[in-house]
């Protein structure tokens, strides 16, 4: 199983930017954890980092045929980007979009996602543990929607 983790503008400056909000993790530490985990349930991840939609796009569609599903941080594009959510619901794979912070208990532009109605689920406000607990999600929605997919044995 293949899982394609996406994390989007500035998050590149985790532990450098606004600690206070997102914490003092980098993003190499929280994708190191990521990995520790996908080691530990037996799956692959590609991981991606852009500052630039038309990037995140791009490795969305790549994904189609190619991964079984999308752990996405999609950052200040959540609110904003038409184009992001589009690509998400164009290959229709399972997603879980994560926040570090809880984006309902901060300024009002970052409480509508445009994203979170194309996710399977939303995870926010649970800091970088958010990130493991939404990779540990996604794999078990995978894992029962193979199960149903599979042919019924005569
Ligand atoms: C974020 C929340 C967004 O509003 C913000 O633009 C980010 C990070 C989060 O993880 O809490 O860049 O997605």
């Amino acid at each position: 199983m293949k899982i394609l983790v996406l994390h989007g503008p500035n998050l590149n400056l985790l532990g450098l930017r606004e600690p206070e909000i997102y914490g003092r993790m980098t993003l190499e530490q929280i994708d190191q954890a990521l990995r520790k985990v996908a080691a530990e349930l037996q799956v692959e991840l590609e991981i991606c980092q852009s500052n630039h939609e038309g990037v995140l796009i791009d490795r969305i569609q790549q994904a189609y045929g190619e991964a079984q599903g999308i752990l996405i941080n999609p950052a200040a594009l959540t609110h904003t980007s038409v184009a992001l959510r589009d690509a998400l619901a164009a290959v229709a794979l399972p997603v879980i979009e994560v926040h570090l912070s809880n984006i309902h208990a901060r300024e009002a532009f970052r409480h509508q996602s445009l994203t979170a109605s194309v996710a399977t689920g939303v995870i926010c406000g649970l800091g970088a543990d958010g990130y493991l607990w939404g990779l540990r999600a996604l794999v078990q929605i995978i894992k029962k929607k193979q199960q149903k997919e599979a042919p019924v044995k005569p």
